[in-house]
């Protein structure tokens, strides 16, 4: 099997860890253990559980807590997974067979760009409108979704934008896929991340066609512990499960205890606030920083996610202005390349104030040399 590199991923995992500044990331700063056992988890419990093999698609007790958040589920509609993207994969590997198109908007999370290339798919792309507050092209759309299209990926709300599809955009993508007999695939993994404008609907429920993944990465702000979910048909299920057993066989014990901590109603309603709160408190931070470049740069104002897409006014690659801000300021960005828009660099914000105020100095001292 050839695999494309995972370009973003590659770069984030190669500096991440190595620059001053990084401003590559894309949830909120992580809530800690000790903050989970403010919301009620059993630290004593875990020291005593034997760390054994746990149960390999979700335990019980967390797919009947995930049933809760997706109504007309039963446990057997859930599919517990080591974070959100190996729920992707574990659908596109159910999914798609050699010769198989796929759709996906851009920009995107590019994880269902390189997949179904390693399952010999074929990818078909429309692309989400900036100048039309990132509703998508119709024809594009129209002409990427057809009756040859196995599945359509979206992240909604969407990385990188911030943006979330309206009511109607919604059904329209759906009435398509059911007219295509296309497979709908909705990351919803920044669900619960908005800043205001109220919750994020799901497509779970539109329709028969739909599978949604999600996670603790993002909104809940965990994306150490690895738990994601895919909450699909019940056959497709069953197959991503098989899938499983050959991938990693299931989640960690650990992840499991600590996710039905955090899914509790209550606890997710504390952790979506306290991803609002932090994400609240840093948007003017970035908004004034971006308005001090005039006319270079045009802000984008997410309406959900901690990251912001900001388009520069020159013809410098993406790729390299990325490199000199690397380089020079030891600060990493995301470039527009590596989610499918070139000219655009995608910035984080969820960080604690004064990391963010210095990341986003240091990106300017390199942005500010293009003018
Ligand atoms: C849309 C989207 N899906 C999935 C992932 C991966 O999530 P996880 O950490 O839960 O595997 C990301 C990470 O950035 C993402 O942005």
């Amino acid at each position: 099997m050839r695999i494309p590199v995972f370009e973003m991923e590659r770069m984030q995992s190669t500096w991440e860890n190595l620059v001053d500044y990084d401003m590559s990331e894309s949830g909120v700063r992580p809530i800690t253990l000790r903050g989970l056992v403010e919301m009620g988890l059993d630290l004593d419990a875990a020291l005593d559980m034997p760390l054994g093999y746990s149960q390999s698609n979700g335990t019980l007790a967390l797919r009947e807590r995930l049933v809760a958040l997706y109504p007309g589920s039963t446990v057997d509609h859930v599919e517990v997974t080591n974070g959100t993207s190996e729920a992707n994969y574990l659908v596109a590997l159910s999914l798609l067979q050699p010769g198989d198109e796929m759709a996906m908007e851009l920009p995107n999370y590019m994880q269902l760009w390189g997949v179904p290339e390693s399952l010999q798919a074929k990818v078909r792309t429309f692309r989400l409108r900036p100048d039309r507050q990132w509703e998508p092209d119709w024809d594009e759309f129209e002409q990427a979704v057809t009756p040859r299209t196995r599945l359509l990926y979206l992240s909604n709300p969407n990385n990188p934008s911030g943006a979330v599809l309206s009511d109607d955009a919604m059904r329209r993508i759906v009435a398509r896929c059911e007219a295509t007999g296309t497979i709908v695939l909705a990351d919803e993994v920044y669900l619960g991340a908005e800043l205001d404008g109220g919750r994020t609907r799901s497509f779970w429920g539109m329709s028969d066609r739909v599978v949604v993944t999600s996670g603790l990465s993002k909104a809940y702000g965990i994306p150490g512990v690895r738990i994601g979910w895919i909450v699909g048909p019940k056959p497709l299920i069953g197959t991503c499960w098989s899938q499983h057993d050959y991938l990693t066989i299931g989640p960690n014990k650990l992840s499991d205890m600590v996710a039905r901590v955090a899914v509790a109603p209550d606890n997710r309603e504390t952790l979506y606030a306290r991803t609002r709160a932090i994400l609240g408190e840093n948007l003017p931070t970035i908004e004034r920083w971006a308005a001090g470049f005039g006319r270079l740069i045009e802000f984008n104002r997410p309406r959900a996610g901690a990251m912001t897409l900001v388009r520069y006014r020159s013809e410098v690659p993406s790729l390299d202005l990325c490199e000199r801000i690397r380089v020079e300021q030891s600060t990493l960005v995301v470039p527009g390349r590596h989610v499918g828009l070139e000219g655009y660099l995608r910035i984080w914000y969820g960080g604690r104030q004064e990391y963010i105020t210095e990341g986003l100095r240091r990106i300017g001292a390199v942005l500010s040399t293009l003018g």
